[in-house]
């Protein structure tokens, strides 16, 4: 049992989606690997390059190769997790373009997903649990103008995610604290769940 923590803010010790999702992370109580990717700069995709990943094709081209690198390391920390907690603060109504790009790294056809019959099926199935921090400014999480916390949700689940929890951190005009206390006391409700699921 592991845990994938994703990070996407662009800020550190301020973040808000940092701090919570430490807190899940730490409360699922398994051992946990970090991937920052508001600290991470990516190589910008190329048209070329990007079409050769969606197709998993592999061409000796140092650009693509250097693609190849980080999306490698990426879908093999996908695939080892059970849960995987991400970090999600809306920019511009979307999710940051870091998590964009890992989106375009991961979903490639054969590996973490295929189709089927015209159908799509994910190949992530080892993951059981996915938990969103979405983080904002004034955008209502979960309302239309979010097209953060659907867009990723809806990624998770295309590549085979079992269960998704969605945790609203929202609204950081307000103060941070009464943020902090309310999604902590929604994380804390979702950990009792599982251990009273577990038990039985
Ligand atoms: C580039 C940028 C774009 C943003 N766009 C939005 C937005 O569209 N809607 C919103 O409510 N907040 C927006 N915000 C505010 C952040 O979502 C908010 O500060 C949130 O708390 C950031 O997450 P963090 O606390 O984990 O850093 C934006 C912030 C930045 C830096």
């Amino acid at each position: 049992m592991s845990t994938l923590l994703m990070d996407c803010s662009a800020r550190n010790e301020l973040s808000i989606s940092r701090e919570l999702t430490r807190y899940l992370a730490e409360g699922l109580g398994e051992s946990i690997t970090d991937r920052d990717l508001g600290n991470t700069s990516f190589p910008s995709l190329s048209g070329q390059d990007l079409i050769d990943l969606h197709n998993a094709k592999r061409i000796d081209r140092p650009s693509l190769v250097r693609h190849h690198f980080f999306a490698d390391q990426f879908i093999d920390e996908l695939r080892s997790a059970t849960s995987l907690v991400v970090g999600v603060p809306i920019y511009n109504f979307t999710v940051p373009a870091v998590l964009k790009q890992w989106v375009d790294y991961v979903l490639q056809p054969g590996v973490t997903f295929k189709y089927e019959s015209g159908s799509a099926v994910g190949l992530c199935d080892n993951l059981r649990n996915v938990y969103i921090v979405t983080s904002s400014g004034g955008t209502p999480v979960g309302g239309e103008k979010d097209f953060a916390s659907s867009y990723f949700s809806f990624v998770c689940k295309f590549i085979g995610a079992r269960n998704i929890e969605l945790i609203d951190a929202g609204g950081s005009k307000r103060e941070r604290k009464q943020i902090v206390v309310q999604a902590r006391s929604r994380i804390d409700q979702i950990l009792s769940n599982q251990r009273l699921v577990a038990i039985k």
